[in-house]
């Protein structure tokens, strides 16, 4: 006897049986057609559970195994019941309706993984981006998908090889485009997780991977900032921008945010050097010579930065690839940049933030039952800081 059910798929058990969601194979005489994608009843489930002699149990193959019935494992009902969790999915592309909460096998760390008992995640706009499809081009989604990059949690089991964290350890990660945050447990690898810092909750603490590894990477190890330069930073106020002005003040720059009339006064708390409202003022109007502009906007906002920038300065865009006829034009150096999960990026972050240097901004905490409500308010654009959806 021997069932596999995919990576991702969804499992709830009740005493009609097991009800499942997503992909599998199954090796069961007669009873499903292999590698079909379905949503179906597996009554024989239950049987199984039941079955002393077989038993039900959860080994890891290879990346895509996570779950297997299989002769001669002791695992009781009780203990499988266990290991379900709730998590925010969807299961196709669509509107903030699309993500639904369902029960799901928990996942289980592999070699050099961790498993986090997720109590709070972050929202950033790439979640609504996948969601919509907007992205699918270059990333596109397997259904049923679990969203959310950033977590912040306790280590709950560590996996063959893990060498850096042990049960009950207080940690944060960005897990990165694949996701995984919008549920009770996410799998890690060691090497993105770091050690929360120690003066945050979790709701805090859930604020920072993404929006602060985009800034320290967009800034430090791509324009270089160094102290007494002069940055320009598009969206002060959001998810990236508020860490990359607090980085930058910290780092010794001359920093210049850009938000509107809603943010000047945030800005200036944040610490910028000069605040630029851009609903009644073109900031290349106002910003001359800089050395670095951070483009978190695109479009229009993109194009006229060019203008802001000193000959021999550079422009980081991480929405859009820049022009590289206007780089040439304006003497300067332009580029698109993706941020990727680093660990050691975390680690300093959490130093400044343990230090008193850097605060984090959560402007909206909600439920995880409320992720669709969460993308709503990310979608508009406007949110200040983060919105962190509370999960424990
Ligand atoms: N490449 C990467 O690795 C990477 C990583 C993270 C994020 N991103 C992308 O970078 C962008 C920014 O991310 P985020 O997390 O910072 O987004 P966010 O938190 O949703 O940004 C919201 C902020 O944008 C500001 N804003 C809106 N229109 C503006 C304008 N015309 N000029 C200046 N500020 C404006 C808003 O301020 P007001 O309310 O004052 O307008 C608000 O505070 C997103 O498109 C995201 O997908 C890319």
């Amino acid at each position: 006897m021997d069932v596999i059910l995919t990576i991702g798929s969804e499992l709830s058990a009740n005493s009609q049986g097991v009800q499942v969601a997503g992909q599998a194979r199954s090796r069961i005489k007669g009873h499903c057609n292999p590698k079909a994608n379905w949503v179906r009843k597996f009554h024989y489930a239950e049987k199984a559970w039941q079955c002393k002699e077989h038993g039900i149990g959860r080994i890891r193959g290879n990346e895509r195994i996570w779950f297997q019935m299989v002769a001669g494992t002791t695992q009781t009902i009780n203990e499988s019941k266990q290991m379900i969790m709730k998590a925010m999915r969807i299961h196709q592309y669509g509107g903030p309706e699309v993500l639904a909460q369902v029960e799901m096998q928990r996942p289980a760390p592999g070699v050099n993984e961790v498993l986090i008992k997720v109590h709070a995640a972050s929202v950033n706009p790439f979640d609504w981006k996948a969601r919509a499809g907007y992205v699918k081009e270059f990333f596109p989604l397997t259904f049923p998908a679990t969203l959310g990059s950033d977590v912040s949690g306790t280590v709950e089991e560590v996996g063959p090889g893990v060498a850096r964290f042990k049960r009950g350890d207080e940690v944060y990660a960005s897990l990165g485009l694949e996701g995984g945050g919008y549920a009770e447990y996410a799998v890690a690898k060691e090497a993105i997780v770091a050690e929360k810092p120690g003066t945050l909750d979790h709701v805090q603490a859930a604020a920072v991977p993404t929006g602060g590894i985009t800034a320290w990477q967009a800034l430090f190890e791509v324009a270089q900032l160094r102290a007494g330069q002069k940055v320009l930073i598009h969206a002060a106020a959001g998810g990236v921008g508020n860490f990359a002005v607090q980085f930058a003040k910290a780092k010794g720059a001359y920093v210049i945010g850009t938000a509107s009339s809603r943010n000047q006064a945030f800005l200036v708390e944040l610490g910028v050097d000069k605040a630029v409202d851009y609903q009644k003022t073109r900031f290349e109007d106002v910003v001359h010579e800089a050395d670095v502009v951070l483009d978190t906007i695109g479009g229009d906002t993109q194009e006229r930065s060019f203008k802001a920038l000193k000959k021999g300065g550079i422009l980081v865009s991480i929405v859009q690839p820049p022009s590289q006829e206007l780089a040439t034009k304006y003497g300067v150096r332009a580029l698109f940049y993706g941020g990727h999960p680093s660990s050691s990026n975390l680690a300093e972050i959490a130093k400044l933030i343990d230090a008193g240097k850097v605060k984090t901004v959560v402007e909206t905490v909600l439920p995880l039952e409320e992720a669709p409500r969460a993308h709503e308010l990310s979608q508009s654009g406007h949110v200040r800081g983060k919105i962190v959806l509370k999960v424990a």
